[in-house]
């Protein structure tokens, strides 16, 4: 299987990717295209894929790296280097990066002229599996995490696995917190696989693809996340106000550390409110801290998570919604969870 096919586009691997990628450039006849990149991904991936592409004529747009970077400001930069180098409908960008750079290039393609075409060429294992599918494009606005935003599909997914190899093992561990939520949220064999599993630097392709498939499937179902898609939020509505809580404090951990922890406090609150098995619910503990080690949450933490969840994009009339689960595979959506379970939910991450 060297391609998956998604709503209007789809990802392709490797060689065949860029294959596909000057196909779509000769067919489209865009009047410029602009490779997007940050300041790692100008240094260790652009060659490349110059390399890759062999001879591709295109400006560069560089965007500064971090989530903390992912903003408005960042956006004007790009909109401005854009207009500038006479950028019109018929231009093209490239996200050649992480999560960052195709959240943010998404953005912007889908808002220049009312929106140009944009591809992905995902550097990182989280965006991957993650971010550079599924057509969501956003940034964080005053500190919320991805406040603003579209859905706006890409014209193309280009994976190519070599730029795992630029990673850190804990760049990779995050993505592979992503992998490890996509056997959570559907019914599969992938959950017993990967807590069997021996540690790993660089993840197989056929486990990227499997996870890819599985995240596929879901945004296929439901891509405006009307109902099925929420079950990707799975970790990620406590995940991400930990997430913000230590950009705050300026010990910024990253994004697949902190939804790892939100696995284990929505699985509490999936066991106290829904019966989820609670040897599963150690199971996916055990992982997690294995994988991630155990990090260590003040009282001032913890209040100032539960303030950060009232601003979580997913809620809806003041109510902060959980997505939960019955089982492996069986979402409960919109739930509302009192504040003294939340706590408990931190106390047993803590036992
Ligand atoms: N990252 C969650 C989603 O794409 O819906």
């Amino acid at each position: 299987m060297d391609f998956i096919k998604s709503n209007n586009y789809s990802i392709f691997f490797s060689d065949l990717g860029y294959k596909k990628l000057i196909n779509l450039i000769q067919v489209n006849k865009y009047s410029k295209i602009f490779v997007h990149v940050d300041t790692n991904t100008k240094n260790y991936c652009l060659d490349i894929f110059i390399k890759k592409t062999n001879g591709l004529n295109f400006d560069t747009i560089e965007s500064v790296p971090g989530e903390e970077n992912k903003n408005l400001e960042s956006c004007i930069n790009l909109w401005s280097i854009i207009s500038r180098k006479s950028g019109d409908r018929k231009s093209l960008i490239i996200n050649l990066g992480g999560g960052v750079v195709s959240d943010m290039g998404g953005f912007v393609a889908s808002t220049f002229k009312r929106g140009i075409d944009y591809i992905n060429i995902p550097t990182t294992l989280l965006s991957i599996v993650d971010a550079s599918v599924g057509g969501k494009t956003g940034i964080d606005f005053q500190f919320l995490k991805n406040q603003i935003g579209t859905f706006y599909e890409p014209k193309m997914v280009v994976v190519d696995p070599i730029f795992i190899k630029t990673l850190s093992k804990k760049e990779v561990l995050s993505g592979y917190a992503e992998i490890f939520k996509h056997s959570l949220i559907v019914k599969s064999k992938l959950f017993e696989k990967l807590i069997k599993q021996e540690d790993f630097y660089f993840p197989e392709l056929r486990l990227i693809k499997e996870s890819i498939t599985i995240k596929n499937s879901i945004v296929l179902t439901d891509p405006n996340e009307k109902k099925e898609r929420k079950a990707l939020n799975y970790g990620h509505t406590l995940g991400h106000a930990i997430e913000t809580n230590s950009l705050l404090k300026n010990k910024k951990l990253l994004h697949g550390f902190a939804i790892s922890i939100g696995f284990v406090l929505e699985g509490y609150l999936s066991t106290e409110l829904f019966g989820f098995p609670f040897e599963s619910l150690e199971a996916i503990k055990n992982h997690v801290i294995k994988k991630y080690g155990k990090e260590i949450f003040s009282k001032n933490d913890i209040s100032s998570i539960q303030e950060l969840l009232i601003h979580d994009k997913k809620n809806s009339y003041g109510k902060t919604k959980f997505l939960l689960l019955k089982n492996f595979g069986e979402p409960v959506y919109d739930v509302e969870v009192d504040s003294n379970l939340i706590k408990k939910a931190f106390d047993f991450y803590d036992a």
